[in-house]
């Protein structure tokens, strides 16, 4: 058993009490390998911003639980090498079973999402209880999820969005003993949030998403005021990547994101965790295949995994700085 406090992690709970007071999210950014971590990891200490990485169940498959704790581990001494202490949270993202939570307790996960999302509301609420009195043991946080996305959330993928009911809200937090909330509100995985029916046409071509159900979000404020609510699926899916991607020989019909201008609204409420993957893959993908394009020569990996990392770092900037807020407040 690791616990995640002899790494130099945090748990959530402190982290989110900040958020709520100050008006911002914590960004949660998504890592599957060291480039990624590496680019987090500095982007956050020059902007001064606390951070949970992220962690999904193929991620894990993909790297490797040993791996993934001492990089977790490596990612705390980087930071205080690079010159300051920002907490730093170790985060599973979707997990499915009780058994899947355990294990990342016990191999220095700091948080788990245990997402019930696709059961029955009593299974939710029974799986959601059962992870909760176990991780409270080590003081481990959790996030739980009512309502369910569009998209796919690892291997459980959902046509339609359901938003949460925010009359189920506080039975679900009271009976559980959750420490925070993920929401469904319009928001969903991936590059493609919305087909071209739901969105409307800008003069010059451009999809317009509908906006997010800010309505839902007020009316579950009111049922549990000051409680941390999560919202996942929050890519923006920048068009200057796409378009780079195309450019570049990529193929990627009908992307539509998340406005920004939305998620900072959402970030000075209660939402105080807001997750991004997409967006990290479309920047790599971008700068890979533009060094791919333009340079045919070269096959050094670190000529084209540099440049995705350099991208990287610069979207994970913008987003403490412009999007979420969080800039400053570690
Ligand atoms: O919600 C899903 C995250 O973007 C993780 O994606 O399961 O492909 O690692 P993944
Ligand atoms: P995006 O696909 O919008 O980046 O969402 C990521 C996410 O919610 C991870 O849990
Ligand atoms: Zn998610």
């Amino acid at each position: 058993m690791t616990n995640y406090k002899d790494l130099g992690l945090v748990n959530t709970r402190e982290m989110f009490a900040k958020a709520i007071k100050g008006g911002f999210a914590v960004p949660a950014y998504n890592f599957n390998n060291m480039e990624q971590m590496q680019a987090i990891i500095q982007a956050c200490v020059e902007t001064k911003s606390p951070v949970i990485l992220q962690v999904s169940s193929g991620a894990r498959k993909y790297a490797n639980s040993n791996l993934l704790r001492n990089m977790a581990r490596g990612a705390v001494e980087y930071a205080h090498e690079l010159g300051y202490d920002i907490p730093i949270t170790l985060h599973l993202d979707h997990g499915d079973t009780f058994e899947l939570c355990v294990d990342c307790i016990e191999n220095g996960f700091s948080s788990v999402m245990i997402d019930g999302s696709h059961h029955s509301y009593e299974d939710n609420v029974a799986l959601t209880k059962k992870v909760c009195d176990y991780a409270h043991k080590y003081d481990v946080t959790v996030e739980g999820e009512l309502g369910v996305l569009a998209g796919v959330e690892d291997d459980v993928s959902a046509e339609v969005s359901h938003y949460t009911q925010p009359g189920e809200v506080e039975d679900f937090v009271k009976k559980t003993g959750v420490d925070s909330l993920a929401i469904s509100i319009g928001t969903s995985h991936g590059r493609t949030k919305f087909t071209p029916a739901q969105c409307t046409l800008s003069p010059d071509g451009i999809l317009i998403p509908p906006p997010l159900r800010f309505d839902i979000l007020e009316e579950i404020e009111k049922r549990i005021p000051g409680f941390p609510i999560v919202l996942h699926g929050s890519s923006s899916v920048p068009i200057q990547y796409v378009k780079e991607i195309e450019q570049y020989g990529g193929h990627l019909p009908n992307s539509v994101g998340i406005p920004e201008e939305q998620l900072r609204k959402a970030a000075k409420s209660a939402v105080c965790k807001i997750n991004i993957d997409s967006d990290g893959r479309l920047a790599m993908t971008a700068a890979i295949r533009k060094v791919f394009a333009v340079h045919p020569e070269e096959f050094d990996p670190r000529k084209y995994l540099g440049p995705a990392r350099d991208e990287l770092k610069k979207l994970y900037m913008h987003k403490n700085i412009e999007v979420l807020g969080s800039a400053g407040q570690a």
